[in-house]
């Protein structure tokens, strides 16, 4: 069955990231709106939408509409997904699930309220090497020993300023939920911060899970976006996954020394495992894990099984990003 969705929010990473992926499904974007009634024409041209607006009450009041797509921001993702949810529609909500814990919750509330989902982006869970990893951890490892992550950015948004709220609910919040994607509930986080001047940050989170494994997370805004930003290692006994950059896999295992061995070769089930994707096929394929997400998102809406994070796990990564927060420069 088609899906008919309104969309709210046609900025940068809904017109480039997300509906491009969206539409690869069985949905028919029927009204968009956005405050910048360029950007809404813009959406609106490109996806063959008739029905604009600037006004997301007037979207949402709007007939015929099966769910909502959320690409705002934090303050408007509460405001506008509470009220989507208020008329009986399901939701996805790109990332943040509003400015605070208490927002997310607030969010949850509604969801439960209405017997709606509300998806949250997540869609780091979703990017290939990730997809991976978790497929082998739970398949391999038994209960994981150790976590590391390292995920940067740059001070581009945050230049000049203290304040780094932009920094914790655009760019932390994902790893607020990557680690216990792969290991599990995070049980407690203790970060260390140093500041080199305003705006420019990096922390040293130590972490602890449900599953008594240990972890190690690491963010900031001293590196450039235009290096690889993102790194990842599951460790367990004998045996480690890592993820460079979400697209360069290694499994280790427990292989023997090679060098005395006039024989060494490579050894099923024994060496090292690599993957690395093949960019030059001529086809959309979806790294980054934003067309999964969507797609479970539509199977969550149409009532069916699915792996889509719901806004009970937004509330989670919420919860940490407190603490984080109460540990950086006022
Ligand atoms: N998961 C990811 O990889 C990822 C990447 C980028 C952005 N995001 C998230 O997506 C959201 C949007 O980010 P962006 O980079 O596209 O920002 P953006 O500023 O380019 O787009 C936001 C759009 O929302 C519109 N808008 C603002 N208030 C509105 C309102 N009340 N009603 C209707 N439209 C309104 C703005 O005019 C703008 O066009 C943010 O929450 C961001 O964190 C997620």
């Amino acid at each position: 069955m088609t899906l008919n969705i309104g969309w709210i929010g046609c900025g940068r990473h809904a017109s480039q990231m997300l509906l491009p992926q969206l539409v690869r499904e069985d949905v028919r974007i029927a009204a968009v709106c956005d405050i910048n009634p360029s950007r809404a024409a813009d959406v609106a041209r490109q996806y063959g939408v008739s029905e604009i607006f600037s006004d997301a009450r007037d979207l949402l009041a709007h007939p015929g509409l099966d769910a909502i797509g959320l690409a705002i921001g934090p303050a408007a993702h509460l405001e506008i997904g509470r009220a989507a949810l208020q008329r009986g529609l399901p939701v996805f909500m790109e990332k943040p699930p509003g400015a605070s814990h208490e927002d997310a919750l607030r969010l949850q509330e509604a969801s439960e309220k209405a017997g709606k989902p509300l998806v949250v982006g997540f869609m780091k869970r979703f990017s290939v090497g990730n997809k991976i990893a978790r497929t082998v951890i739970d398949r391999d490892f038994g209960s994981p020993l150790g976590f590391y992550g390292s995920y940067m950015t740059a001070p581009t948004y945050f230049k000049g300023s203290a304040d780094y709220t932009d920094f914790l609910l655009h760019h932390c919040v994902h790893y607020m939920d990557l680690p216990a994607h792969l290991v599990g509930p995070i049980a407690a986080m203790e970060p260390r911060v140093i500041e080199k001047e305003p705006g420019k940050i990096l922390l040293h989170i130590a972490m602890e899970f449900e599953n008594g494994a240990i972890g190690t997370l690491i963010m900031g805004t001293v590196q450039s976006r235009g290096t690889p930003m993102e790194f990842v290692q599951v460790m367990g006994d004998h045996r480690r996954i890592e993820i460079d950059n979400i697209i360069g896999v290694s499994y280790h295992r427990d292989p023997p020394f090679k060098s005395d061995n006039p024989e060494a070769s490579l050894i099923d089930g024994e060496d090292t495992l690599t993957w690395r994707p093949n960019f030059t096929a001529a086809a959309n394929e979806d790294f980054k894990g934003y067309h999964a997400l969507l797609k479970e998102t539509l199977s969550a809406f149409r009532g069916e099984r699915n792996s889509a994070p719901l806004i009970e796990d937004g509330a989670t990564a919420m919860r940490w990003l407190e603490t984080v927060r109460t540990s950086l420069p006022a």
